[in-house]
């Protein structure tokens, strides 16, 4: 038994050798006299392998004539160099077994045609079987891997944070809370009413937001860390970029500043990009014949140049000087917003850039105050079509001016007293970021939805399967 890939590369052994193949049916012709051109693919590679059968074969009026897109079945033949342009190999069927036929063809809901993506999320258990999906999930695959592989090689450590947690890391108030079915054992308040709000064996607890402060305190001890895995925001945001459930890599390092950060992103997403091109050239492909032309010319671009870093102040003056008229108008002091974001990458430098040291008023709480006191060591990166793809920052690792944030942003020292701790023992300068790994994935596809980038979308509105 080999897989697709191994036997459109010639098998294991010489050409002319008996394989076999186990997979669906993508698509199929049959021509006169007995003869069907069946394409089977299993998800290892872009190309289905193309399996040649025969009226000569027992089951052919039973079984092979029968067959349509989407059927399951087991091909054992000869490998032999194909006639057909495209491909190098095909199967000649010596044997075909049927493990599944497709209830009722005409019904089928992933036809032999383009489907729109809409209709897909509706179908979000079968769209793995089209190409599109078959090539987001490789390249997710391949990027995850890239991702672990390359901070492994820099000497990171992954820390798994917890999911469940009782303190808001991003201090926006965007979190889901937990709750019981328990309902005999629901916790009373005083008056003994239901205290919804203490609903974790008797505490209030949540759905992370971001594993950030739970990976600080790793690195203040390991130096290098990240963390990565799902985080959760209750945005209400009915967005092609927003999910309700995302997967976000955070890497966390000692003694580190903001323009670390910056280096640090920078050989991130080359590594990242390269790792796609040289891996996913199949996929790169299609995605450049169907989805966005310049898929495969901007990654290698983006890996030909040194990233381009501009300030925040810098980047309201572009905004302002461009003439463009914003749906927000943009002013010093103001949030960034998509519209501004997807103008900085596209249309003023024309790939990814890093805006750096915003002011401090629109920054979360653990960010470093800089010297001039009016702004914080942050920075983000944009990406052409998306926006925002990295927040970061060198954390505030003075005790001192940390409270003054968190008193300014209204949150409750008892509940981050171990974060303080952090700077009470032993403080040292650090900085991380986080990287939005679905948006990441919608820019390298050229996807233009994030609900696409995610096997089962979790989003405003579509929450199914
Ligand atoms: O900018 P954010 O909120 O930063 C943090 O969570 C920091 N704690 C990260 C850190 O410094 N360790 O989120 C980081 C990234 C964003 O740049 C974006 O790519 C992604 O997470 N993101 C989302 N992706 C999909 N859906 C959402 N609702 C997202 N919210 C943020
Ligand atoms: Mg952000």
């Amino acid at each position: 038994v080999v897989s697709v890939k191994q036997a459109l590369a010639g098998g294991t052994t010489a050409a002319e050798h008996e394989v076999t193949v186990r997979g669906w049916v993508r698509t199929l012709r049959e021509s006169k006299g007995g003869l069907s051109f069946v394409n089977v693919s299993d998800g290892s590679c872009f190309a289905p392998i193309q399996v040649v059968a025969t009226g000569d074969l027992a089951n052919y009026e039973t079984d092979v004539k029968r067959l349509s897109a989407g059927a399951g079945l087991i091909v054992t033949g000869k490998l032999v160099p194909s006639q057909g342009k495209g491909q190098a190999y095909e199967i000649q069927a010596t044997k075909v077994e049927v493990t599944g036929f497709v209830e009722n063809p005409l019904t089928y809901p992933i036809q032999p045609k383009q489907h729109s993506m809409e209709f897909l999320r509706e179908v979000a258990h079968l769209r793995p079987r089209t190409n599109l999906f078959g090539a987001v999930t490789r390249v997710r695959h391949t990027m995850m891997m890239a991702i672990h592989r390359l901070l492994t090689e820099q000497g990171f450590f992954w820390i798994n944070t917890p999911i469940i947690t009782t303190s808001d890391a991003e201090g926006a108030g965007d979190m889901f809370r937990l709750s019981t079915l328990d309902l005999a054992n629901l916790p009373r308040d005083d008056k003994g009413g239901i205290d919804w709000r203490k609903d974790f064996f008797g505490r209030e607890a949540f759905l992370t937001v971001s594993g950030q402060l739970n990976v600080e305190a790793y690195a203040l001890s390991m130096s290098k860390v990240y963390t990565f895995g799902p985080t959760f925001r209750a945005e209400n945001s009915n967005t092609t970029r927003h999910l309700a459930e995302f997967w976000m890599v955070e890497p966390e390092v000692a003694f580190a500043d903001l323009n670390d950060m910056a280096d640090l992103a920078e050989l991130f997403l080359k590594g990242i990009f390269k790792a796609v091109l040289d891996e996913r050239a199949d996929d790169m492909a299609f995605f450049a014949e169907r989805v966005q032309p310049d898929a495969i010319s901007r990654l290698e671009a983006f890996i030909d140049k040194p990233f381009e870093r501009i300030q925040y102040t810098e980047a309201v003056e572009i905004l302002q000087k461009s003439g463009k008229k914003f749906e927000h108008p943009v002013a010093w002091g103001v949030d960034l917003q998509t519209e501004h974001e997807r103008f900085l990458a596209e249309e003023h430098i024309g790939r990814p850039v890093v805006v750096m040291n915003y002011p401090e008023e629109i920054k979360a709480f653990y960010m470093r105050l800089n010297d001039d006191c009016k702004t914080v060591a942050a920075m983000d990166v944009l990406a052409p079509g998306i926006g925002e793809i990295i927040g970061g920052a060198q954390r505030e690792e003075r005790l001192d001016y940390l409270d003054r944030r968190m008193d300014q942003f209204g949150l409750d020292k008892e509940v981050y007293n171990w974060y303080r701790d952090l700077r009470r023992y032993g403080t040292v300068p650090h900085a991380g970021f986080g990287l939005g790994f679905e948006r990441l994935l919608v820019y390298v596809c050229g996807l233009a939805n994030i609900r696409d980038a995610i096997p089962y979308p979790r989003a405003a509105g579509s929450a199914e399967f």
